[in-house]
């Protein structure tokens, strides 16, 4: 395996199924995570420069499970805010004998960080709208969790796919895998990179999107990221592209609705989030137990 996990292609299908299998060890049988006093001398990093709730906590908590030693960098009050690059903040922490280094960056800055910083192990949290490979690992472990297997399943992603690194990194993840078909839907205007690919068709009619699906990945508009005011009328959207149960019914009725999070509720109703179909808080749990893995194997490699 890489020294780094700087985006899912640094993972075979092996190594992928290997991380996934291993993420269900520290998983007890009431469900609860185990404890572990693998690392006290390990030194993990939480480096969040753009904010984050489930990623930042979840590694916090797998570190901390793990026995190791976790700095929780706050951006606001740190250095950066008197002009000191992320280079410069980064090399005071591995000057300070920090092992692994968690960083979510607006910028694709961790190849960089990662060449010059060879001591240190880097984990890619989140790079602006291009990857998230952990959060692709726990969509896949959710999924083989309902599933057994991503061979043969008809997955849909519905919302802004374009600011999504959490569709970019899911789409290197399962094309791994013989998925049946993986089909993208949403406003023209948030879609313009998946139109044309050959790993998928871009259906903007949902109800067509939706036909016999077994997976729903939903996604929020990240407005944050428009260039320009977006001129939506969040009423003809939702009309459009929201999740509801009547179109959840064109859907297989064992099928699997997901959403990485924040859930603002405009790409999917309360009903939906709250049915049986969900396994979206599922998702958040399981984001624990896969860094958990994650952070055992790069901080053993
Ligand atoms: N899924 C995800 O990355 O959520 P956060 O932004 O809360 O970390």
């Amino acid at each position: 395996m890489a020294k780094n996990l700087l985006t899912i292609n640094d993972l075979t299908k092996k190594d992928i199924l290997d991380l996934i299998a291993f993420s269900n060890n520290f998983i007890d049988e009431d469900g609860n995570f185990r404890k572990e006093d693998l690392f006290p001398d390990k030194i993990v990093a939480n480096v969040f420069c753009e904010p984050s709730t489930r990623t930042k906590m979840s590694f916090a908590v797998a570190a901390g499970n793990l026995g190791c030693n976790v700095l929780d960098f706050d951006v606001d009050t740190s250095s950066i805010q008197k002009g000191e690059s992320i280079f410069e903040t980064i090399d005071a922490l591995n000057l300070m004998g920090v092992d692994l280094c968690v960083l979510r960056h607006p910028e694709s800055v961790i190849r960089d960080l990662a060449e010059h910083l060879p001591k240190m192990v880097f984990i890619n949290a989140g790079e602006g709208s291009i990857s998230h490979p952990t959060q692709a690992l726990l969509d896949m472990k959710t999924i083989i969790d309902h599933k057994s297997d991503l061979d043969g399943l008809k997955i849909v992603i519905v919302g802004d796919l374009d600011h999504s690194r959490v569709t970019s990194s899911f789409v290197e993840g399962v094309s791994n895998f013989d998925i049946d078909s993986l089909v993208f839907c949403g406003h023209p205007e948030m879609c313009q990179k998946y139109q044309n690919t050959d790993f998928g068709i871009y259906e903007p009619d949902i109800d067509k999107a939706l036909k016999d699906a077994d997976v729903i990945m939903t996604l929020r508009i990240q407005y944050e990221r428009f260039e320009k005011d977006l001129n939506l009328d969040l009423d003809s959207y939702k009309s459009a592209y929201q999740l509801s149960s009547e179109k959840l019914g064109y859907a297989k009725g064992d099928a699997v609705i997901m959403h990485p999070g924040p859930v603002n509720y405009v790409e999917i109703t309360e009903s939906v989030y709250d049915s049986e179909n969900s396994v979206i808080r599922q998702q958040i749990a399981n984001g624990v137990a896969v860094r958990m893995a994650v952070l055992s194997r790069f901080l053993s490699s």
